[in-house]
């Protein structure tokens, strides 16, 4: 895939308008995981640097086309220290602007033209700017306003950061150093289908934990007790254990685990294997004997993929026991340089941060959905619009 880039043109005076996500944690007006908005400044360092006149367009969570205070990007402009627009179709500040100035647009998810990429909202939005740069890969499967629908009237190109998870995701989808190991987890079977298809054809060996293993579990007829798991997913997940099998993927489910009698941070943990599992408990980290299985498949592969952790890795230390074994694992052999390591995934990314060790991964992607989708091979919206015809 070759996409037009910023490298190729001349934005000295140029208003842009730049697409980034934005989508991060805030609790208490405090943004909790700059990741995103570290990993979108080289673009726009660079845009400044180049004299262009810089509108950033973002999103924060799901207004669903109301504006409400509650999802405001203030946070954001005031960590990164510029202006923020109180409507993303103001337009007053363009006469102001100086080359190298940034400004951010208050959230493009406060108008419902946005998902639905109404073309009347999208031609608003590319108002005044003379160029759309897209550095927004964790929103480019969603085909909105901000994402297609600008890039269908402007002269559109991909942001450093866009056109890095392509390279970096690609290589490892395309050429992969092998034995590749892939480790899925998370809650939902029903979101993961085809990533997982793609995963199962793609790798030598899948792991599959979480709530997603407990399924897996379930379908197999072992013992969950109270868990969180899709009894509904039964067919899907035999369906590609099947399919795992005839792409010579092996699999590896969850041998045992760290139960509770309640779904609490604090409750009281007792390791089971599934055969001693009852009715009452309840699933909420990966056992001692699976982690060491875990371990054991890292210790093995040249590279590894890995989206969504195996527990409730937010409830540390307790339940989170699995998740930072594997974190540390992956992050050590990738040190060492035995391994090539992609990671996805705000949960995933978030474990990375809380173990120390996001430094040491070879590729931390931004995107959560998206990439996931893109693993999965599926074409991103936001991409396919920005590709050198
Ligand atoms: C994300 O956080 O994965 C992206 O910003 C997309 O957000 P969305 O799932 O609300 O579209």
């Amino acid at each position: 895939m070759k996409l037009r880039t910023i490298k190729s043109i001349d934005v000295r005076g140029k208003y842009i308008l730049l697409r980034d996500d934005f989508n991060v944690q805030i609790v208490d007006g405090k943004i909790t995981d700059s990741f995103r908005i570290e990993q979108s400044m080289p673009t726009i360092n660079a845009l400044r640097a180049a004299g262009a006149r810089i509108a950033i367009c973002a999103h924060l969570g799901r207004p669903k086309g109301v504006r409400n205070p509650e999802f405001s990007l203030r946070p954001v402009a005031e960590y990164m220290n510029i202006p923020l627009i109180d409507d993303c179709l103001n337009r007053d500040f363009i006469p102001a602007m100086q080359d190298g100035d940034v400004v951010l647009l208050e959230n493009v998810r406060f108008y419902e033209g946005e998902e639905k990429n109404d073309p009347a909202f999208a031609a608003r939005l590319a108002a005044g700017f003379d160029i759309f740069v897209n550095d927004a890969f964790a929103v480019s499967h969603r085909a909105h306003a901000s994402t297609v629908g600008v890039a269908e009237i402007l002269p559109s190109y991909a942001g450093e950061l866009l056109a890095s998870e392509i390279v970096n995701l690609s290589a490892v989808m395309e050429n992969p150093a092998r034995p590749l190991l892939s480790i899925v987890a998370g809650s939902k079977v029903s979101t993961k289908i085809g990533v997982l298809k793609a995963l199962a054809k793609l790798s030598d060996t899948l792991i599959i934990g979480g709530a997603l293993g407990t399924t897996f579990n379930y379908a197999l007829g072992r013992r969950v007790g109270n868990s969180l798991f899709e009894a509904d997913q039964k067919d899907t997940a035999l369906n590609i254990l099947e399919y795992a099998k005839e792409n010579g993927c092996r699999v590896l489910l969850p041998m045992d685990k760290g139960v509770a009698k309640e779904f609490r941070r604090d409750a009281a943990r007792t390791d089971k294997s599934f055969d001693e599992i009852q009715d009452d408990d309840v699933i909420i980290d990966a056992g001692p004997k699976t982690t060491a299985r875990n371990i054991e498949a890292i210790d093995h592969a040249a590279t590894v993929i890995w989206n969504g952790t195996v527990g409730m890795a937010e409830w540390a230390p307790v339940w989170s026991v699995g998740s930072f074994a594997i974190a540390r694992e992956i992050a050590s052999r990738t040190r060492d340089g035995k391994l090539v390591s992609v990671i996805g995934g705000g949960d995933t990314v978030a474990a990375l941060e809380a173990c120390g060790v996001k430094d040491d991964i070879t590729y931390v992607s931004t995107g959560g959905g998206a990439f996931l989708e893109f693993i999965e091979g599926r074409t991103l919206p936001g991409i396919a619009i920005l590709e050198e015809k």
